[in-house]
């Protein structure tokens, strides 16, 4: 475990992707470090993934203790480490990379309680009994299935626009609960209880098509991106009246308290940086 300091040089974390300037981790590691005085530098990596390997091997083996992954690294990251944790090895996708003394390279996933804490915690959405879709089948969305299907639900689909992608999720996570693997235009009614964007679409400024009547009044629907105003997502379910709206800075905020509490041995509390993001949205 990496012991806060009193003194000297501050412990470095990142958090690697491409692209990743758009990233507000270093704003939130920055608050949780200051709240428990933790003595440590949060930086942005931007790397292609070609180098993904050879750069991460570079940042760690350099003296850094800590990484986040984000896109379109999730998968490769699970290839890098030399140890997973159960959540990450069932979802072959880390987010969190740990550098310890004894030089394990520990590689885990975050994002899945980062998602269910936002949904339940502080949207106040009971998860039991819903039909919920997720839209994308790469490392985001292969962190979410797993806690999902902890929760007593009525389906799960993902789809996603190269079908074997999703087709896989829906094998790989069998054994845990029935997952539908389909692409976008095999989706069908009634509208989902849940609608979950886990594509980099929004990224791209483009929202899949979609078929009519997967939204309607009930659903709630989550864009795990985050930025400022809309998103495509975003604008395509407040057209469909969709119940809630929200976008992925909750996830965000809690997923990097989970990587936080495995870095340093103590999660910090969320609620300060969730208000400082909702001023910022
Ligand atoms: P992440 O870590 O965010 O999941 P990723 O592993 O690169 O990043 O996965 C990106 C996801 O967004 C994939 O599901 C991708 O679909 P494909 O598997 O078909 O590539 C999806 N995606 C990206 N751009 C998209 C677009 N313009 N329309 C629909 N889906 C898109």
């Amino acid at each position: 475990m990496n012991l806060p300091h009193e003194a000297g040089a501050p412990d470095q974390y990142g958090v690697v992707g491409h692209p990743v300037k758009h990233s507000w981790s270093p704003f939130i590691h920055g608050m949780f470090a200051k709240a428990t005085a933790q003595n440590l530098v949060y930086r942005m990596f931007d790397i292609l993934p070609d180098d993904f390997r050879r750069e991460s091997l570079r940042l760690l083996t350099g003296g850094i203790r800590g990484l986040n992954v984000t896109l379109p690294h999730k998968q490769a990251a699970a290839e890098l480490v030399n140890e997973l944790t159960p959540r990450a090895a069932r979802a072959q996708a880390v987010n969190t990379i740990a550098f310890f003394e004894d030089s394990t390279l520990l590689g885990d996933n975050t994002d899945g309680v980062g998602l269910t804490a936002d949904l339940e915690r502080n949207l106040g959405l009971e998860l039991g009994n819903k039909r919920i879709l997720i839209l994308g089948a790469g490392g985001a969305a292969r962190g979410v299935v797993g806690p999902l299907l902890e929760r007593e639900l009525r389906s799960l689909t993902v789809a996603n626009r190269t079908p074997y992608k999703a087709r896989k999720i829906a094998e790989e996570f069998s054994d845990l609960g029935e997952v539908l693997g389909c692409t976008f235009a095999e989706l069908e009614g009634p509208a989902f209880d849940l609608i979950v964007n886990a594509t980099s679409a929004s990224l791209q400024g483009v929202m899949p098509e979609l078929p009519a009547g997967l939204c309607n009044e009930q659903t709630v629907c989550y864009d795990m991106a985050y930025g400022r105003g809309d998103t495509p997502f975003t604008l395509w379910a407040r057209a469909r009246n969709a119940r809630t709206v929200s976008k992925g800075w909750g996830m965000l905020v809690e997923q990097a308290a989970e990587s936080f509490l495995l870095w340093r041995g103590i999660r910090p509390s969320t609620q300060p940086v969730l208000e400082a993001l909702a001023r910022n949205d």
